[in-house]
């Protein structure tokens, strides 16, 4: 069984797992996307940064320094921004040892070489644009090269979220691409919540911060495509957490222990 099959069920929320199945393989690897596929789920989730000379990579922070091995590639070169990196520097470092010596020599993955996988894996994918501020021109960019990659056709949309912690980057995927799904990370104000379902679809706040009252009010409106707005909640890593949220309704789980996740939904 996938992970979706029961999505739409009341108290039965989709299951993403976070920057792949982030537990059990690097983290933003295709390694870690093919463990999501190994364990049956089919929505991943990923954060897309640019290199010095232009090209989108997958990488969750601003550094390269915590999820691979650039300090000792390149000594001097700290504080090891992405942005401070060429492609092919970047092509040259280890991001699987950190990790487990099982994954020596696992890569950073470019955008394009990630889209791949996904698409060979039959997989489906919320794609974070990460710092956006740091990237200008970063939306129209990664959709250029999903378009390049066929993912903006129309068989396609239904397979694919763009998020971002920052609005402005949302309201431009939604101006940019308005058939394409979009949600925004974080929670905003119940009375500000219709500003944002004029350009998102999806309201994904930390787990923390998420209450019935708050996933009824987000549900209570509709977003750009007429549909009631959804929650996806992060990062829900344990059993108890997981029947918590779904018993305040929300329509999705992003957990780096998607299987555990599953497991708890199940047994409810
Ligand atoms: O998808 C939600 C989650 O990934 C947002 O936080 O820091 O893990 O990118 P972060
Ligand atoms: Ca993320």
């Amino acid at each position: 069984p996938t992970s979706d099959a029961r999505a739409g069920e009341v108290g039965k929320p989709l299951v993403i797992a976070h920057r792949g199945a982030s537990a059990y393989a690097p983290e933003n690897t295709l390694a870690a996307i093919d463990k999501a596929a190994k364990l049956g789920f089919s929505w991943v989730e990923n954060d897309v940064q640019r290199t010095k000379d232009g090209r989108l990579v997958v990488l969750h922070d601003d550094s390269l320094r915590r999820t691979t091995n650039v300090e000792k590639v390149f000594p001097d070169r700290a504080p090891w921004k992405v942005k401070d990196f060429t492609a092919a520097e970047i092509a040259r470092l280890d991001a699987g040892s950190w990790f487990s010596p099982a994954y020596a020599g696992v890569r950073v993955p470019t955008l394009e070489q990630y889209m791949r996988r996904v698409e060979h894996n039959h997989e489906k994918l919320l794609l974070e644009i990460k710092n956006p501020e740091l990237y200008p021109g970063i939306e129209q960019q990664i959709l250029k090269l999903l378009g390049n990659e066929g993912w903006l056709d129309r068989r396609h949309l239904e397979r694919l979220i763009v998020q971002s912690f920052s609005a402005a980057s949302v309201r431009t995927v939604h101006e940019l691409k308005p058939a394409l799904t979009t949600a925004f990370l974080g929670k905003p104000p119940v009375t500000q919540l219709q500003r944002y379902a004029r350009f998102a679809d999806l309201v994904n706040p930390s787990y923390g911060s998420v209450s019935t009252g708050y996933v009824a009010s987000v549900h209570d409106l509709d977003g750009p495509h007429g549909r009631p707005l959804r929650v996806f909640a992060w990062t829900v890593n344990d059993a108890a957490t997981a029947r918590k949220l779904a018993g305040y309704g929300a329509d999705g789980l992003i957990s780096n222990k998607p299987d555990v996740v599953r497991a708890a939904l199940v047994a409810d």
